[in-house]
């Protein structure tokens, strides 16, 4: 048996009905506050992520899947989208469309982690980005965005934490500062943060190790060093999501695995999931598609990880969507299964879940059939159904059944799949 790379997965049904609808609930939001999708290459020059994500970042250092294609030209499957996005804009002159330009993307992303529990060598994303404009308004809509899509899904234990990061030109002070504070602790830091000491510092803030926690507790928020109007621009972010009601929280410690970010940086946690395991990423990132080559262009934009998304999405979400009733419909005899399909089609045209018995079964069979992949009823179709222009239709639920013209038969199983099942 060949069986699947390490670190992918399938999505089977009924499962990927959960996946299927929140990428539909994604887009009626996203849509609906004017961005637009965009569908790019699921690889890349790896150059591209080199130069945007970062050369000491852990994706470029040990996660990315990068080969030589048959020219020897180094290619890599995409481990984010936000690089994906940039590249795109320049290259297809994005900028001369009305600004700002609001995109939305989804699809598979590759990194090759350690393996651990909501953790994918391939995963899904679901993200937007936000191109040209530099306003805190701008950050404010791409968190409204994010919250008004998870309370779609019915969500309201999620948090949203927030942190600053500053500009660059605040950076190499605040490294300054965060080393001599940390400078006679050194020795303490895990061996992953004595090689971020000098290839990522920024990164010991990030770091899970106990230890290196209590370590950093003390040191000088990042936001602290900031200048004036990063600081500004942030704090007009926080005042405008409260004006909104979106609920953040700020992270003092809080910095991202990507290079690229500055200012605003955010993430998203579940309790059920815990602290460690994030929902959703995202940031400001104004100098990335100017160090790609392209203008001055500011943005942000977020990305959540799909499989961790499913997996905790709140149970009433989960169980309408996996609750949708089915008509099974119960063609008997050879004769009757083209009109079976006739039927079928009409009642998957008006809405209905109706799949057809196509495979000889006998009325006995069929109802078993009918019963075991849950359908709540069944439509028969015998000879004499077909010569009167008519279809039983039982309900399963209360073994009750009634002869229904055809042409009626869809908004009577619509009516009965709707009425609730006694308890
Ligand atoms: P990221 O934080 O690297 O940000 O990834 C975003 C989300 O993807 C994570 O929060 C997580 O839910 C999910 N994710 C990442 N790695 C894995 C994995 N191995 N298995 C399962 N899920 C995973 C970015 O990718 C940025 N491009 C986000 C962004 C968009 N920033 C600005 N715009």
């Amino acid at each position: 048996m060949i069986r699947k790379v390490k670190g992918t997965r399938d999505v089977l049904p009924p499962d990927s009905r959960l996946w299927v609808e929140v990428e539909n609930t994604a887009h009626g939001v996203f849509d609906g506050f004017g961005y637009d999708e965009i569908r790019m290459p699921v690889m890349e020059p790896t150059e591209l992520y080199v130069r945007s994500v970062g050369e000491d970042t852990d994706i470029v250092a040990k996660e990315m899947y990068t080969f030589a294609d048959r020219k020897g030209r180094s290619l890599t499957l995409r481990p984010e989208g936000t690089a994906g996005v940039a590249r795109s804009f320049i290259e297809n002159g994005l900028g001369q469309r009305p600004q700002p330009l609001r995109l939305s993307y989804f699809g598979p992303m590759f990194r090759y982690e350690k393996m651990q529990r909501g953790r994918y060598r391939q995963f899904s994303q679901i993200g937007i980005e936000l191109l040209g404009a530099a306003t805190p308004a701008a950050d404010v809509e791409v968190l409204l965005v994010l919250h008004s899509f998870l309370a779609e899904l019915g969500f309201d234990d999620l948090v949203i934490v927030l942190n600053n990061l500053g500009d660059p030109e605040d950076r190499p002070i605040f490294i300054e500062r965060l080393k001599g504070e940390l400078g006679p602790s050194r020795a303490e830091l895990c061996s992953d943060c004595q090689r971020r000491w000098d290839a990522n510092p920024l990164r010991i803030l990030d770091c899970k190790v106990p230890r290196c926690r209590e370590l950093v507790a003390d040191t000088t928020p990042v936001a602290d060093v900031a200048n004036e109007e990063a600081r500004a621009h942030v704090e007009a972010v926080e005042k405008g999501l409260e004006e909104l009601g979106v609920r953040v929280r700020r992270a003092p410690r809080l910095v991202r695995g990507l290079d690229y970010y500055l200012r605003t940086v955010f993430e998203v946690v579940s309790p059920a999931l815990g602290e460690d395991t994030v929902i959703c990423g995202g940031g400001r990132y104004d100098r990335l598609i100017a160090d790609l080559g392209g203008a001055q262009v500011p943005g942000i934009g977020f990305a959540i990880g799909e499989d961790r998304l499913v997996e905790v999405l709140p149970d009433a979400f989960r169980s309408e969507v996996l609750g949708r009733p089915i008509v099974a419909v119960l063609p008997v005899g050879p004769e009757a299964a083209t009109a079976g399909l006739s039927l079928s089609r009409r009642l998957a045209l008006a809405g209905l879940k109706a799949p057809a018995e196509v495979t000889g079964r006998s009325l006995k069979a069929g109802l078993k059939w009918a019963g075991k992949i849950g359908a709540r009823a069944v439509v028969i179709l015998g000879a004499s159904e077909i010569a009167d222009g008519t279809a039983i239709v039982r309900d399963l639920e209360k073994g009750e059944q009634k002869v229904v013209p055809l042409d009626d038969v869809a908004d009577y199983a619509h009516d009965l799949l709707a009425t609730p099942i006694e308890a």
